[in-house]
């Protein structure tokens, strides 16, 4: 649970720099966003000068009910106002944590953050023209970056493709329409799948999705473009696929994933479930971690077999991004599917991401 803290006004003002790593954040202010979204702005306990790059992300530690559960969150405010963080959520339906940050999370309260991390950024992929394609919740990290644009009038060219349901849907609407007036090179669409009879501001007036017909209507120039995606999982594949028909050069194309979600507390159980009966006869290896010692099959993660032991770790993403489930292998050969967020000297000193690495020999492991 978050805790309570009371911010004293008259502290003198002396802002440390932020480094990344483990942070303590009290939440100053929260508000909607949308019917579905709502923000968070964070501060440290102490003054901080917050250090991040436009499109990059926390992950939450949380102690909910007893359960020591982690979610990444993309900073959606700018760099170039360092003083605070906000994180942008989506409540999901049946969602452990956006619906206890929502229903929970209070001004005053004090939480756990790791980061910054990833590698979806405007400062590590650097570009002239760019072209912001985002659905739904999506659209944090285009937001920060376009914020971070706007404000420092670095002025590569954007366009921007926003997808949603609906005009209820759009999240930052305001203040990217904003931006859109002030600067003639950021260019502001939305493809909407229902569209009001009234003409709106930058709404595409043909409902529907992302096609090759409206991209290349509303960004004839996309193919000289850097495309940067994020979105739901099936409007990610799909965008992908379109880019691919239309031979775009996918060196120019980078996204974020903000998870694997299908299915994946039925996969996780059914992984669970099978590291429960593995036997040692799948041509598997033996996890040591102090004193448990685990059977694995050559199919499971590290990640599963943690679980499996009931040991405390914890797991925003699953999908080797987030980099909460970096433990270091003592003893023994892995191989990792990724080592997104993991510095060379970790990688150098044996860490890992649980959750993308398999055994190769038998392991033993440090949480
Ligand atoms: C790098 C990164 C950045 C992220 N940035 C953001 C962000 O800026 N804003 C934001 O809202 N989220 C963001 N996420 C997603 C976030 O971490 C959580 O996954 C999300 O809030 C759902 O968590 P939950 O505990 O509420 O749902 P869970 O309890 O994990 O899931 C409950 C059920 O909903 C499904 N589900 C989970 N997430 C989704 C989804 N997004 N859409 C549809 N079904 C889903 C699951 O499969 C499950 O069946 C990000 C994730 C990553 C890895
Ligand atoms: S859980 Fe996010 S990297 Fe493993």
């Amino acid at each position: 649970m978050a805790n309570n803290i009371n911010m004293s006004a008259t502290e003198p003002f002396e802002a440390e720099q932020w480094q990344a790593g483990e942070h303590q954040l009290v939440c100053v202010e929260k508000w909607n966003e949308t019917h579905d979204v709502m923000s968070f702005r964070f501060q440290g306990i102490k003054p901080v000068k917050f250090h991040f790059k436009p499109g990059q992300f926390l992950t939450l530690l949380l102690d909910i009910n007893g359960e020591k559960i982690g979610r990444s969150y993309t900073i959606s405010s700018s760099p170039s106002r360092p003083f605070s963080v906000v994180l942008t959520v989506k409540q999901i339906e049946g969602g452990k944590v956006s619906n206890y940050l929502a229903n929970h999370l209070e001004v005053g309260h004090v939480v756990r953050a790791l980061g910054p991390d990833g590698a979806f950024n405007l400062i590590d992929i650097a570009a002239d023209n760019y072209l912001f394609l985002s659905a739904g919740c999506g659209i944090t990290p285009m937001y920060s970056m376009s914020r971070w644009l706007a404000d420092t009038q670095i002025s590569p060219d954007v366009c921007f493709l926003h997808s949603a349901k609906s005009t209820e849907d759009l999240i930052f609407k305001q203040s990217l329409e904003q931006i859109a007036e002030r600067s003639s090179q950021f260019k502001l669409n939305y493809i909407l799948e229902n569209v009001d009879a009234e003409p709106c501001a930058h709404v595409d007036q043909q409902a529907g999705r992302l096609s090759a017909d409206n991209l290349q209507r509303l960004v004839p120039d996309y193919q000289s473009r850097t495309v940067f995606v994020c979105g739901p999982e099936p409007y990610m594949a799909a965008v992908k696929a379109l880019l691919e028909s239309l031979n775009f050069n996918m060196a120019q194309f980078h996204q974020e994933s903000f998870g694997s979600f299908k299915g994946d507390l039925a996969e996780l159980a059914a992984a669970k479930e099978s590291a429960d009966s593995v036997e040692s006869d799948d041509g598997g290896f033996m996890l040591r971690i102090g004193d448990r010692v685990r059977s694995m099959s050559s199919a499971q993660t590290v990640l599963d077999g943690v679980e499996a032991e009931g040991l405390p770790i914890i797991a925003a993403c699953r999908s080797g991004v987030c980099g909460a489930c970096k433990c270091k292998v003592v003893e023994g050969e892995t191989e990792s599917s990724s080592q997104m967020s993991l510095t060379a000297d970790e990688i150098a000193q044996g860490y890992v991401l649980a959750c993308s690495t398999k055994l190769k020999s038998d392991v033993t492991l440090e949480l």
